[in-house]
This record gives C-alpha cells, structure tokens and sequence, in this order.
C-alpha cells in the first residue's frame, strides 16, 4: 500500500493565520507539530515505510513542505516523493498524478492499493487510525473504493455526506447508497435526522485498477489526459485538467463506494470555532496559547503571537494576533471569517 498525502490544498478559513502563501497545513495548533507533520507521522505508521509516501502539493508550497519533513524526520529529501503541480487543479487532477506517479516512479502494480489523505485534520489516536486503515486496504483490494464515515453531530453543509446502505454490510463497512457532496443547510439537517448518514472525513482507499475504471467511466476527460501522457507530460499541460475535486468526480457517481465507520476523534479544524473544540482547555474553558494573562475570561479561545495579550471579563470571544492582523470575532461565528478575507480582497 502507497500512502497519497494531499497537501496542496489553500484555504483561508483560518485567516488571519492561515493564508494562501501558508495555508492550515502547515500550521501548528498549541504544539510543535503542524498538521503536515502529524499527518506525515500517522501515515508512516500505517504503511510502514516513509518511501511508501507520496506528498503532491503546489509548487509554492514546495519549501514548506521539504523543511517540515525535514524537522522531523532524517531522510534524505532528494528521496522523498513528492509531486509539484505547477498550478491548482484540485483533488481528482492530484489523484490522478499521483496515480500515475505510483504506476510510473514507484513501479506499482494496478493491484496495489492507494491511500489517499488530507494533510490538513486533526485525528487521535493514531492506532486507531492505522487500524481502519488496515481493514480498508483489505476491502480496497476486494474492489471497491473505500470511504471513512464519521458520525455527524450537526448539519454542517462544509462536508460530503455518505448515505450507508445499512442492510447491505461488507466486512466492517457498509455498501454506498449514495455520496452527497456538500449539501445545502435544509437537506443537511434531513441527512443528519435519517440515522444512515455519515460525514465523509475526506479519506479514500483503492486499488489503482479500480479508480483508472472509474476514472475512465465518470471522469474521461481526466482519465484520456492520464491514457496518452506521461508523468513529466502530465506535469507540463496540467493547467488542461478540469478543475474539480474528487468528491464531484467519481464519488457522487461511482457504485464501488463503501463506508467504514470511524470511531475516532476526528476534525478537520475547518474554523476557529474547531480550532477551540480539539484542544485542551484551562478551568475556565479557555484555550490560551502564547503569552496570554487573563483576568475573569471564559469560554474563549487567545491566540497569541509575539505581544502580550490581556484580557480582562471576557467571555466567549475568538482572539487571534499575527504579526499584521489582530482578529477578534464572537465565538460561534468563527465561520464569517471568510467574508473577512472576501472583503479583503476586494479592497485590494
Ligand atoms: N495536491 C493538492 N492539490 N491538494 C489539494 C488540492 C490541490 O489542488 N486541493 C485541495 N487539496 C488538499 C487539501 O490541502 C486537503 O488536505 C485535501 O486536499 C482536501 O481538500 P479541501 O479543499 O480541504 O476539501 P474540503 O475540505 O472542501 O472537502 C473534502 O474534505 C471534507 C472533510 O474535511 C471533501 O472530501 C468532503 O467530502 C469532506 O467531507
Ligand atoms: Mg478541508
């Protein structure tokens, strides 16, 4: 099994911390390890091997990517796998390159089986994960096309839904009745009451030769361009791919799709809100990182960069400091950070 580690990702949901030239990848969140490196970490555990990984990321991103592989662990970088697109096409155009860069670079065979993963989550604890990801390659060898389901708690419209086919079992997983790629809020909510809904935590695995069917099938335009070119060709006209992720590719459409329940902690940390959910909080229900001094402050998330920070009878409030941004926001609407950074650009 090759482990595809997707890094290319430039989301600003996270400003003013997270921004295009640095996105929540490789941010750290009140420890030393960024979200790449833990990922990177997770993942050697479940193949075994750092030479059975593969990190595709944007060329920006390219030095980010080799020093934080290199603080943490001693392997050569000229050895490392990683893949450069040279402009963002998405998740099912960074697949299909890494498919091919596994067939082409790594000698795999079609039988071998892939697992892909985003770079950006927050997952516990890493047994646990290597486990489930043990029984998907299993089940990915088997055909199909292997999806981890997280049980939801809220109609967040932000994920793809999986709808199990719960009569339908297959060793630990459930056949897929239907994938919902990022409902609007009404059927969220409708998913959420149904009970057969899982959210989509946004990992896949499968054998080579079942998503070169499927590609062929659902995505030909992708997969004509993986026919007739080589890897380094690929590369070259990559601004051809369309610009779609994989969820809208071949998992709306495909009938290979399975579900395996993922009994684990699990966020994408896709706002401050998350951000302040996954991490330890102090008697006072703060979460305070940097140098922070608070008098009567509850339920709020500081955090701090170089300057003191200090607060005094605060209560439920999201405050972050950049070197050149200080966000203060009502915790709850960490999500509007987004309109933020539209405002912003238009101003620009
Ligand atoms: N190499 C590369 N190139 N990576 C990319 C690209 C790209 O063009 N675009 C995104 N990524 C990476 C991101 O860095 C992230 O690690 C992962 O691929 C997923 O992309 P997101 O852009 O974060 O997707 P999403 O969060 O909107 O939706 C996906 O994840 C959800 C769970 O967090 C979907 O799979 C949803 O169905 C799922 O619920
Ligand atoms: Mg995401």
């Amino acid at each position: 099994m090759k482990s595809i580690i997707l890094a290319g990702g430039s989301g600003t949901r996270l400003f003013p911390l997270s921004r295009k030239k640095f996105p929540k990848q490789f941010l750290s969140f009140g420890d030393k390890e960024t979200l790449l490196q833990k990922a990177l970490k997770r993942n050697i555990k479940a193949v075994d091997s750092i030479e059975d990984i593969v990190i595709i990321t944007n060329k920006d991103y390219q030095f980010h990517v080799k020093n934080q592989v290199k603080d943490i662990i001693d392997f050569p970088l000229e050895k490392l796998n990683i893949i450069l697109e040279p402009i963002g096409r998405n998740t099912a155009p960074a697949i299909a390159l890494a498919v091919k860069y596994a067939l082409e670079k790594l000698e795999a065979t079609e039988d071998e089986v892939l697992f892909i993963s985003p770079s950006d989550h927050v997952i516990s604890p890493d047994s646990k994960f290597v486990e489930c990801v043990k029984k998907a390659e299993e089940l990915a060898k088997q055909g199909y096309i292997v999806t981890f389901g997280i049980n939801p708690t809220k109609p967040e419209t932000g994920y793809g839904y999986i709808e199990a086919d719960t009569e339908n079992k297959i060793g630990e997983g459930y056949k897929v009745k239907q994938f919902h790629e990022k409902p609007d809020l009404e059927t969220a909510q409708r998913y959420l009451m149904s009970g057969n809904y899982f959210w989509n935590s946004g990992m896949f695995a499968f054998s080579i030769k079942t998503i070169l069917e499927e590609f062929k099938k659902h995505a030909p335009e992708i997969y004509n361009q993986m026919e007739t070119q080589t890897f380094e060709e690929l590369i070259m006209n990559f601004e051809d791919m369309p610009d779609i992720s994989i969820d809208y590719a071949i998992m709306e459409k495909t009938d290979k799709a399975l579900v395996l329940p993922l009994d684990i902690m699990w966020s994408d940390v896709g706002s401050w809100d998350s951000v302040y959910e996954v991490l330890d909080k102090d008697k006072n229900e703060n979460v305070k990182i940097g140098n922070v001094l608070d008098i009567n402050t509850k339920n709020s998330l500081i955090f701090g960069n170089k300057r003191l920070i200090s607060t005094i009878g605060l209560e439920d409030l999201i405050i972050v400091e950049t070197d050149d941004v200080l966000l203060i926001a009502k915790k709850g609407e960490g999500q509007k950070v987004k309109d933020i950074v539209n405002k912003l650009k238009e101003s620009k």
